[in-house]
């Protein structure tokens, strides 16, 4: 195992799409920013130098951060940002993990272009369980807004309204053409007739969930989110915000070009424009086609049925050397309503805004970071009543009851080391059923059940996969329905849960586990890092 050195300057760079140029904050004038590269077991450390005059955090989404939650990244979660001129070095081990994952900033929006792939491969001389692929291939996907991006959320914060969408999605920064504005082709993945590629394929989109598909190609899954998978074949690909999928492509006995798309996955029909779909070609090397052949079948908009088919073939490899450890039993069941609300506001022009809330509780961004406040046993930063279950119980996709209030609060719930958890995440029709993809920090889980309507504790367990379910750190849940994860908390810590939609983030959809030390064994959380930035 090695120590792996990378700076990461945090700088502004001016940017073209769209026929437009602005300037946005990257890592090393670079969008998508760089690659980070380690083996599992290796040892990373990143210094993180910010040059902007925003506040900075770094996440490594999906990394286990076993022992070093002060390395994990969410602002006022796990640290306190790094303010414009200091720096800070992100120091942690990568320990039984191998595949694709990402980096993106964690404060405000600065997500939308301060984001880049994480490819950790297996331990030297241990082999990928399916055949090495001739080449692999990074493939990110995004969101992009002509206007400044922090205005947008600023804008729609002041309103209490929802924020404008992008402008366009993009297949490694790229749009693809755009009528009127560029006839450029965007990404070219270049391939030669028989080999097999591997796609790294992340979706670093701020608020979209999105169908992915190459023209004439089928695609076979297997890994998501850094755990193999048993592998599938399938000719659509769904990837909500913060999820990873590798997936291989046979390039066949051929030639030319075949477009390849992202587009967003939407429950409800919406006006279809035209940059809604992102496209990149594949390109059969010494071929001279001008123009890719199209999808035959395009990216579906309503596509619920699509979204539940590739949901149901993920189940984890479950192999000797890969095994499922499904938690068995539980010690807490927890049911959490996951959604949206109305609250008052005396400043916005309609007298209400848009919440988000899990329970209810729309949560508040303390102004020091919770592991801090854990640590050093600080009080008064947050309270540990964080509801195991809803307020009341009710019909949670009919209409939400009247007496049944929102409240705002810095709640918390508490695990002992080594509890294992079972979290029903209910989606709530309040405004508007909606996929919500739900992240939790420093934990891969086990989604053991799915199912539309309300969750039945007497009727849903008896079908849970407790053998070999898809083992994840992000899972969306359906709009209108629930899905069920359960985990082993092994890792002390503050622990940040929350939609991975950054719009639902904003309004509220998060919370945190508090994990104690492991008594009497080996498993406390090591003390912070002498240059860990202060408030
Ligand atoms: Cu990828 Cu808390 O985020």
């Amino acid at each position: 195992c090695r120590v792996r050195h990378y700076k990461f300057n945090v700088v502004t760079r001016n940017f073209t799409r769209l026929c437009s140029t602005k300037p946005i904050v990257t890592v090393n004038g670079r969008f998508p920013g760089p690659t980070l590269y380690a083996r599992e077991g290796d040892t990373v450390l990143v210094k993180v130098v910010n040059h902007v005059q925003y506040n900075v955090t770094i996440h490594w989404h999906g990394i286990r951060q076993l022992r070093t939650g002060w390395a994990d990244g969410p602002a006022y979660i796990t640290q306190c940002p790094i303010q414009p001129g200091q720096s800070y070095v992100y120091n942690f081990t990568i320990t039984g993990q191998r595949g694709t994952l990402l980096w993106h900033a964690h404060i405000l929006w600065l997500r939308a272009t301060l984001h880049g792939a994480i490819v950790i491969l297996p331990k030297r001389g241990v082999p990928y369980p399916f055949p090495k692929p001739h080449k692999e291939v990074v493939v990110i996907l995004g969101e992009w807004w002509k206007s400044d991006v922090e205005a947008v959320i600023n804008e729609a914060l002041g309103s209490g309204l929802a924020p404008n969408v992008s402008d366009a999605h993009t297949i490694n920064g790229h749009p693809g053409p755009v009528p009127g504005c560029s006839s450029q082709d965007g990404f070219q993945l270049q391939v030669d007739p028989g080999k097999t590629y591997m796609l790294r394929l992340i979706n670093a989109a701020l608020n979209e969930e999105l169908f992915f598909k190459i023209a004439g190609h089928q695609l076979t899954v297997v890994e998501v989110d850094a755990v193999y998978t048993k592998p599938f074949k399938t000719d659509t690909v769904l990837i909500a915000p913060g999820q990873t999928t590798n997936v291989l492509l046979t390039a066949g006995r051929s030639s030319g070009k075949y477009l390849v798309a992202a587009s967003p996955f939407m429950d409800t029909p919406v006006v279809a424009v035209d940059n809604m779909t992102a496209t990149a070609t594949l390109h059969y090397s010494g071929s001279l086609a001008t123009s890719a052949t199209t999808l035959t079948n395009p990216p579906p908009q309503n596509a619920t049925p699509v979204a539940t088919n590739f949901m149901d073939s993920l189940r984890s490899l479950n192999s000797k050397q890969y095994p499922a450890k499904v938690p068995q039993t539980v010690d807490h069941s927890l049911l959490f309503s996951v959604g949206l609300g109305v609250n008052p506001c005396s400043t916005c022009p309609n007298g209400s805004r848009v919440v988000a809330d899990i329970n209810n509780v729309s949560f508040v961004m303390p102004t020091t970071a919770l592991l801090q406040a854990h640590f050093f046993n600080i009080s008064g930063v947050f309270t540990d009543d964080f509801p195991a279950n809803p307020p009341i119980a009710y019909n949670y996709t009919g209409t939400q009851p009247a007496n049944l209030q929102t409240i705002n609060g810095t709640k918390v719930y508490r695990l002992r080391y080594n509890d294992t958890v079972q979290v029903v995440l209910q989606d709530t029709g309040m405004i508007a059923p909606e996929n919500h993809p739900i992240h939790l920090h420093g934990f891969n889980f086990f989604a053991v059940g799915r199912g539309l309507g309300n969750y039945n504790p007497k009727k849903d367990p008896a079908k849970f996969n407790l053998v070999d379910p898809i083992e994840r750190n992000t899972i969306g849940v359906p709009s209108g329905g629930w899905t069920a994860i359960r985990f082993r908390a092994d890792n002390p810590g503050v622990w940040f849960m929350h939609c991975h939609l950054e719009v639902h983030t904003t309004w509220g959809l998060k919370m945190a586990f508090v994990v104690d030390n492991g008594k009497g064994t080996n498993q406390s959380l090591l003390p912070p890092p002498s240059d860990l930035p202060k408030c």
